[in-house]
């Protein structure tokens, strides 16, 4: 539920800017804006579609593909009984604060780290927040009414809804993609073999009615979430730790946050492991894995660091997790979390369902074991406990596996709904017998890289942003990477003339054939035309001109967005030439 670590400036320069373009250029924008918007909801446009669209892609090729885990689509909408197991329905809060004044809702942690020097004011209890409010005398952000006598309420974040007509069977909107994976573990247990480890990711919304919503799509009620959970042995199976070792990653450990004089460390991962600085070793990898990947989809690696949570800042599930985050106008986002979530979920859904979440792990050896067993007498239990029989049955099991040595007397005590029982230990059966096992079955702990979407693209373009001058003119560009880019080239006829145009549009087609992502514009003039390229970032542009038409292969004009430096192309190799780039295979300059 940590996002950003510093308190947020909603109107830093090149945020503003970054929004009004993304509106303007069809990136993205407020819902519903004919009924008026509203908060927390937004809309990408073509732009911000295919960018989105682009940056899920990279992940499924990196966390999903290269990796060989496997892809699911769940629902959105789950059972009440999911997330009385997960843990959720409990504790999946914030803090709010309502102003007395106005009426006005707030998070009341938010409302401390804006105005006082507090960073992580969300790992504090709540009678320490109403403290501090009161202390600070803090007022209410938007009438300026003070908040010192109010109280701080949990908020569940869950939106709640009905399964069906009445309210019998509620349901929640998934605030995790997590929780579709982790209920299915029974089955997709056997599409790995049994085998662990295995990772099983998926890429889809997440819901959570935020107290308050802001900074455009860095906190938003309904966002795209693209997780992995990744299970393992946790006694057997190690990662592939050299594959990583060499990585650099700044660092934000615990330990330098709670120290006066802590800082960042710039260190590989490799250097961090032995150093303990990363106690997991799983969680080392997926850091190692992920770092490369976000400097390839164009997050500025100067802008970005791994942070670990403290200890009052984690979720209920996690045992130890490190965030992904990127400085946006000097404030800290967090992209991703990456959490030992340990066999929290897949003991909490064995012990809520009764279905096994558990994996079969073989001896090396066969191991010759002494158990104990029961075996009681029906014609006894029948008529001494009725319809309970049974549930006598599994209380006297579980005690014998937990504590033979209750059975050592004449009679036997259990526990039957909070009223204690005796039984006679020779009406139980109880037997410690020898029995060889192949194996046992154990709980599978669970690595989570989970990444958000909305805030990744958000970063993308922030730090792709640049303003120059061109032919003493401003120029607004973004330096996206041609991978995520929404569209790779423009194909403009030089000005209205049927042939140039006809030429342009077959140009066009052709290097939509090649499986290249193209727009065509004939409208306005060719230096207004490379703006607006430029501003939503097309890494090429292709002008078709009288030389192109009028000679035989007379080539045509390709301009790079970055440097506007233009090439002459043949365009019967124009289409093998940009794939080559796209691919990375090729550079502009070698041209
Ligand atoms: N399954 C683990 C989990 O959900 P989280 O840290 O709560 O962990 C993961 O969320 C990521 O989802 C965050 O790092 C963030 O990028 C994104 N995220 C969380 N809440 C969000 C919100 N309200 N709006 C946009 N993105 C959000």
């Amino acid at each position: 539920m940590s996002d950003d670590h510093q308190a947020a400036g909603e109107s830093d320069p090149t945020s503003e800017k970054l929004v009004e373009l993304a509106k303007r250029r069809g990136y993205f924008f407020q819902s519903s804006g004919a009924y008026g918007g509203v908060g927390g909801f937004y809309t990408f446009g073509p732009q911000g579609a295919a960018l989105k669209g682009n940056v899920e892609d990279a992940w499924r090729d990196r966390f999903a593909v290269a990796e060989g885990n496997m892809e699911i689509d769940a629902p959105t909408i789950m059972p009440e009984p999911v997330f009385e197991a997960s843990g959720h329905l409990d504790g999946f809060d914030d803090m709010l604060v309502e102003c007395p004044e106005c009426g006005e809702s707030h998070r009341a942690d938010h409302v401390v780290e804006d105005n006082t020097e507090y960073e992580d004011a969300e790992s504090l209890p709540i009678p320490e927040v109403e403290e501090v409010i009161a202390e600070y005398e803090l007022v209410c952000p938007n009438c300026g009414a003070g908040l010192a006598d109010q109280d701080v309420e949990t908020f569940n974040l869950m939106f709640a809804t009905n399964i069906g007509p009445g309210d019998s069977d509620p349901g929640y909107m998934r605030p995790e993609t997590a929780q579709g994976i982790f209920v299915e573990f029974p089955r997709l247990k056997e599409y790995a073999r049994n085998q662990l480890p295995f990772g099983v990711t998926q890429i889809g919304r997440a819901y959570r009615n935020e107290i308050s919503p802001r900074r455009s799509i860095i906190r938003t009620r309904e966002f795209t979430q693209a997780e992995l959970e990744y299970f393992i042995d946790p006694e057997e199976d190690e990662p592939d730790l050299e594959a990583v070792a060499d990585v650099e990653v700044t660092l934000y450990p615990a330990s330098e946050q709670n120290a006066d004089d802590g800082s960042e460390i710039r260190t590989t991962i490799g250097e961090a492991i032995e150093e303990g600085i990363i106690t997991s070793p799983w969680v080392a990898y997926f850091l190692g894995v992920a770092k490369p990947w976000y400097e390839a989809v164009g997050v500025d690696m100067d802008r970005f660091r791994f942070r670990q949570h403290l200890s009052g800042e984690r979720a209920h599930y996690a045992a130890d997790c490190w965030d992904a985050e990127s400085e946006v106008d000097g404030n800290w986002i967090e992209m991703a979390g990456f959490a030992y979530r340990s066999d929290y979920d897949l003991s909490k859904h064995a012990e809520h369902s009764g279905d096994r979440f558990t994996v079969f792990r073989q001896y090396d050896e066969p191991k010759t074991v002494e158990r104990a067993t029961v075996d009681p007498d029906m014609s006894y239990l029948g008529p001494e406990f009725g319809g309970d029989a049974q549930a006598v049955v599994d209380e006297l099991e579980a005690l014998a596996a937990r504590d033979r040595e209750a059975f050592e007397g004449d009679t036997v005590e259990i526990d039957l709904e909070g009223e204690s029982h005796e039984i006679p230990v020779e009406q139980t059966g109880f037997a410690v017998e020898e029995q060889t096992e192949a194996g046992e079955h154990i709980t599978p702990h669970v690595i989570e890289p989970s990444f958000g979407v909305d805030r990744l693209v958000y970063t993308v373009l922030h730090h792709a942003y640049r303003e120059d001058e061109v032919s003493g003119e401003d120029r607004t560009f973004l330096e996206l990477e041609p991978e995520v880019a929404p569209t790779f080239v423009g194909v403009f006829p030089l000005q209205t003339d049927d042939e140039l145009e006809a030429e342009a549009q077959t140009i066009a087609a052709e290097l939509r054939e090649a499986g290249l992502s193209v727009t065509y514009d004939d409208s306005g003039n060719i230096g207004r035309r490379y703006r607006r390229q430029d501003e939503v970032g097309t890494p090429f542009c292709v002008t078709v001109d009288y030389e192109s038409i009028e000679q035989e292969d007379g080539g045509v004009t390709v301009r790079e967005r970055d440097s506007t430096d233009q090439k002459r192309l043949p365009i019967d190799d124009l289409a093998e030439t940009l794939s080559a780039i796209r691919a990375g295979d090729l550079e502009f300059e070698e041209l």
